[in-house]
């Protein structure tokens, strides 16, 4: 911009007002405490948002205000309703127990390595190290407090219900189907071993199996 450009601004308007030509026709003719405006027009994405906001407005109030949408409770109370529907799936699958199903899934997967992280995550903590016993007893002898035998089907149930009062988590509502079939695997195959420092036996002795 010119000087002289400028000079002329400053004897248009005000002494200390510095507006560029181009502008001038947008100054607005009104100051607050020296200070001006210029009316720039909204941009165009600014309108057609605002409009569509008020579009959407009527529509909404319409539905939700005037023919009965579903207000905040009653999408609650649906919800739940689905939640609870998923739930009783999740908890029938993880109640039944099928042979065949667990076979499947123990020849197809590596199981006693995926049974080891699981045991190592969860079970470690009170069964100890390689099923040696510490809080929990001893998953390694031939002794059992809550089994009949060593078998996926004798296991399950156990580690599904756990055994609350004395300790033992219901591991039903905690890790999948697939995690129990491996906990399962890993612990039928801990029979015989014997980790260094082993819990002494509890419970009844079981017949080989
Ligand atoms: C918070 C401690 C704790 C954790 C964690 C735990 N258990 Fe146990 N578990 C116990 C106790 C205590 C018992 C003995 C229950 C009883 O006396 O009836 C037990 C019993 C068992 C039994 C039956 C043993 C028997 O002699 O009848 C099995 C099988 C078993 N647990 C598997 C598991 C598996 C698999 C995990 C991990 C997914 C696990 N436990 C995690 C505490 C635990």
């Amino acid at each position: 911009m010119s000087d002289k450009n400028d000079k002329n601004d400053k004897n248009d308007k005000n002494e200390k007002l510095h507006v560029l030509e181009d502008e001038k026709a947008l100054l607005i003719d009104h100051s607050y405490d020296g200070i001006h405006e210029l009316n720039h027009p909204l941009p165009s994405w600014w309108m057609w948002t605002w409009s569509a906001t008020i579009l959407y407005s009527i529509f909404y109030f319409i539905f939700y205000h005037m023919v009965g949408g579903p207000n905040l409770t009653q999408e609650f109370e649906k919800d739940m309703i689905r939640l609870n529907e998923i739930k009783a799936i999740a908890a029938a699958d993880v109640s039944n127990f099928d042979i065949e199903h667990y076979n499947t899934w123990k020849k197809t997967n590596d199981s006693l390595k995926i049974g080891k992280e699981v045991y190592e995550e969860n079970c470690i903590s009170c069964h100890a190290e390689a099923g040696g016993g510490d809080i929990g007893p001893n998953l390694t002898d031939a002794y059992w407090i809550n089994v009949k035998e060593r078998t996926a089907t004798a296991l399950f149930p156990v580690i599904r219900d756990g055994v609350e009062d004395n300790g033992m988590p219901a591991w039903g509502e905690i890790i999948s189907k697939e995690e129990m079939y491996a906990a399962m695997a890993y612990i039928v195959s801990l029979k015989g071993t014997t980790p260094p420092e082993a819990k002494e036996a509890q419970g009844e002795k079981v017949e080989e199996f």
